[in-house]
Formats: structure tokens, sequence, C-alpha cells
């Protein structure tokens, strides 16, 4: 067979692997506020046909295989062997233990007429105790927490968890999403720089470990992908990184880009598309939840506030159109305002300039609800970090970039921030896993035959 048949042969393939992939997945997720909740009742409540997956780009989109001319579109998950939404078992860790539906009906976010229907499922679903430090969450404090001599301890314990969840729900693989709270701001220091000198800071209680890393740390070395939906600095550091290449393990983060960062990165290419000069760029956002509460926290908002200014200065790239950008003042506010709860308002003042330098402005108001945003984000992140540890992809996972204000790309290389380039990264990546799924399935059939 020559190869352009071969290679059509295998999409043919690939195009037919719709069952899903074999088994069931667990998804684990430290902290089980707010986004993990609306994610795990949106699933049961999709499940039971009281809603569809809006916003999930593995539930609603579509790819064409070859991107040859007339070549119909399909829906991802009918072309790719994705898990199945009904495959999807939910747990994690908390400070509060609290279940599922009382830790829901607290966020406030999904109705309570649909909390009802899905709360049998909702109940079950119980917190692990958490591995916490208050040095790295100011605001908030809770009881249903782990100890350990150390902090190798606790990641131990975390790995046990991770086997007991598995062998107890009979799954075939899980991923881990950090769904919890934002860690104060840090810098990579030397016990980041290798996995020798982390496993040792991890047995020394090295105060520069954090906990979000002991959970990356313990899901690594369980062959556990793990994705950071928050801005802490975790799965960026080289130590994490260094194992997460020598197993074989993706890595994605990080801090979800759902409302004021998502406009962000659509707006900004428009206007470097066009050649239209930006003098300023103001956003505040005021929101009521948990989050908001712990971002309330300078050294919390501090690590939030540099993730969300990253985007904007590497899209206008100043340094290639002075005229155009190199005096933008780019402000972020972000403001604690109960009030609001979960319904967050973004609101964005821009001041462009166009012919012979005359200024305009624009205004956003974006009234969004955070977690509504946030959990197709998980579910899709959840299903693409499970299918490209199935293609033996390991290491920061930069195609997943779509989903983050401050993408994880290896060391040394740029970040994409714009989202239409980090779409089409996202769907030539899906391309190529359909080819190896395809590949891997016609070996194991031949060695079956064999
Ligand atoms: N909603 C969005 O649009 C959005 C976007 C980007 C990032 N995020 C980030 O996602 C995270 C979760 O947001 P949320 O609205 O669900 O917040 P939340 O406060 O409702 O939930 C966070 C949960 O994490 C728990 N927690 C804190 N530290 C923990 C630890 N060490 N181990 C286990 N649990 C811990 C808290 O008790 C809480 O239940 C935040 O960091 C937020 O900044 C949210």
């Amino acid at each position: 067979m020559d190869d352009r048949l071969s290679t059509e042969k295998t999409r043919t393939d690939a195009a037919s692997a719709n069952d899903g992939a074999p088994g069931r997945l667990g998804v684990l997720t430290p902290g089980m506020g707010a986004i993990a909740t609306t994610f795990f009742g949106g699933v049961l409540a999709i499940r039971q046909a009281l809603g569809q997956p809006i916003g999930a780009l593995s539930q609603m989109a579509t790819l064409s295989l070859d991107q040859s001319p007339g070549e119909t579109q399909a829906l991802i998950r009918t072309v790719l062997p994705l898990a199945r939404m009904e495959d999807l078992v939910f747990g994690g860790w908390d400070i509060f233990a609290d279940d599922m539906y009382t830790a829901a009906r607290d966020a406030g976010v999904l109705e309570p007429a649909t909390l009802e229907q899905i709360r049998s499922g909702l109940e079950v679903i119980r917190p692990m105790p958490a591995v916490f430090d208050r040095n790295y969450v100011k605001r908030i404090d809770g009881p249903h927490i782990k100890t350990g001599r150390t902090k190798m301890d606790l990641a131990d314990q975390v790995r046990a968890d991770i086997q007991q969840f598995k062998s107890a729900h009979g799954l075939e693989r899980l991923v881990m999403i950090w769904c919890a709270s934002t860690e104060v701001y840090s810098e990579a220091g030397s016990v980041h720089q290798s996995l020798t000198r982390f496993e040792e800071g991890l047995k020394n209680n090295d105060p520069g470990i954090a906990p979000s890393m002991i959970y990356a740390y313990a899901a690594i070395r369980e062959g556990v992908p793990f994705a950071n939906g928050a801005p802490n600095l975790t799965e960026d550091i080289p130590a994490l990184q260094e194992l997460a290449l020598e197993k074989r393990v993706p890595l994605c983060g990080k801090d979800f880009k759902t409302g004021q960062t998502m406009l962000k990165t659509v707006l900004a290419p428009a206007f470097k598309a066009r050649m239209l000069g930006v003098s300023g760029w103001f956003s505040t956002n005021i929101l009521g939840n948990r989050d908001g509460e712990v971002l309330d926290d300078p050294r919390a908002q501090k690590t939030k506030a540099i993730s969300k200014l990253g985007a904007l200065e590497h899209i206008l790239n100043a340094e290639a159109h002075p005229d155009l950008y190199s005096n933008m003042h780019h402000q972020v506010r972000i403001n604690y305002y109960p009030p609001r709860g979960d319904n967050k308002e973004g609101w964005d003042n821009i001041d462009i300039f166009g012919w012979l330098g005359y200024p305009m402005q624009i205004k956003i108001d974006f009234l969004c609800r955070d977690s509504i945003l946030a959990a197709p984000l998980i579910l899709d992140v959840a299903l693409f970090m499970d299918l490209a540890g199935r293609c033996g992809w390991g290491g920061p996972q930069e195609w997943l970039s779509f989903y983050f204000k401050s993408p994880t790309v290896p060391a040394g290389a740029p970040a994409e921030h714009d989202l239409f380039c980090q779409l089409e990264k996202l769907k030539d990546r899906l391309r190529e896993a359909s080819l190896a799924m395809a590949a891997e399935s016609a070996e194991s059939s031949w060695r079956t035959a064999n």
C-alpha cells in the first residue's frame, strides 16, 4: 500500500473508532468547591438529559480528519476514542468534608431544582482529607486535612488514596485536575530545579514545596496525568516536568481561560491583525464566591494578576510594533464583592487608536458565570489529557494551551496565547491522536491475530 493510501486507511479506521475509550476513567480534583461541583453536577445532569454539554469541544465541536476540500466535519467524540461521559467517576480532596450535594448547594451555582434531581449522584461523592498548608492559602482554613511527619509522607498518602480510589471503583485510568484555591505567589527556587532536589525537599519539609506540588508529584508518580486549573506555580517547575517526561505522563496548565482573558485573547489579535494601536487596557473584576475571598489576600491576588497580565503583552508584541503598543498601560484589578456570588462581572475599558493616532474607546461588560464557563473546560481537559496519556505523550502538553491563561510549555519554548491559533494547534494534535490511536488499534489486532 502506498503511503497516501495507508494514511487514508488509518484515518478511516480512526473515524470508525467511535465506541469510546475502554473502561472507566476516574477524575480526581484536589479542591471540590464551585468549579468542581459544577462540573460533577453538570455531567450527572447531562447523563440524565437535564441539559447539554455547552462549551465543551469534546462533546459539541467538529473536526475534519484530513482537511481536504469538501471533507465533512464530524463530531470530535465520534472520530476519536474519548472516554464517554457515562464512564467518568468523580472523586477528590478538600479541606471540608461536605459531600458534593452540600458543597454544590453552598457554592450556589446550579439551581436547587437541578440539584434535587442529581442529589443521589452527588451525595455519594465525598472528599478525601486534603494536603493543606495555611502558608499557601491564607483566607480559609478547614478541619479535613492529612497529617504527616514530612511532605514525602503526605505525598505517599495521596498516592495511596489514588490507588485505593482506582481499585474501589474498578477504574482503567485516572486524571487529576487542580480545582483548589489559588496559592500565594511564588517563584521557582533551588528546590524546584531537579527531581533529586525536589525529593530531598519533600523529605526535609522544604517550605518552598506547596500542597499543589505534592498532589502533582503523587499523580505523576502514579502515572496519572495532571492539569492545573489555577495560576499557582505547581507543574511549571523543572522537577515535575522532569518526572513527567521520565514517566511519560502528560501535564498541562495553568489557570483556566474562562471569561475576561478569553475575550482578551480574541480581541488583541484582531487589533494586531488590523494594525490598530492600543494605549491602555484597564480590566476590573468583581466576584463574591470563595475564590474571590481567597483572592482578596494580596499574595494570592498577585498569582492571579500575573497570570491575567501575560497574554496581552505576548500577543501584541510591542518589540515588533513599538509605535502601536510600546506605551500601553495594562492594569488588572480583582475585587471581592460578596453580593455577586459566583456571577462575576468583568469590566474592560480599552483605549485604542487608529489613522493618524486618533483615539477611540471600547467598553466590555461581561456579566458572566464563572463556574458555568469553567465546567466544560474541566471536562475537555480531563478527556484530552486521558487521550494524551493513551498516546504516550509525556511532559507539558502545549496543544492544550487553548484552555489556559498561562500555558505550560516545554522549557524555553514560547507560549501561544491567540485563542484561534491555540484552537488550530488543538485540532492538529487531535488529528495526530486519531492516527496514533488507529495505528495502536491496528497493531493490537495484528498481535491478537498472530
Ligand atoms: N471559575 C473560573 O472561571 C476560574 C477560572 C480560572 C481559574 N479558576 C481557579 O479555580 C480554582 C477553584 O475555583 P472555585 O471557584 O471552585 O473556588 P472555590 O473556593 O469554590 O473552591 C476551591 C476549593 O478548594 C479547597 N481547597 C483549598 N486548598 C486546598 C487544598 N490544598 N487541597 C484540597 N482542597 C483545597 C477549598 O476548600 C475549596 O472548597 C481557583 O483557584 C480559581 O482561581 C477558576
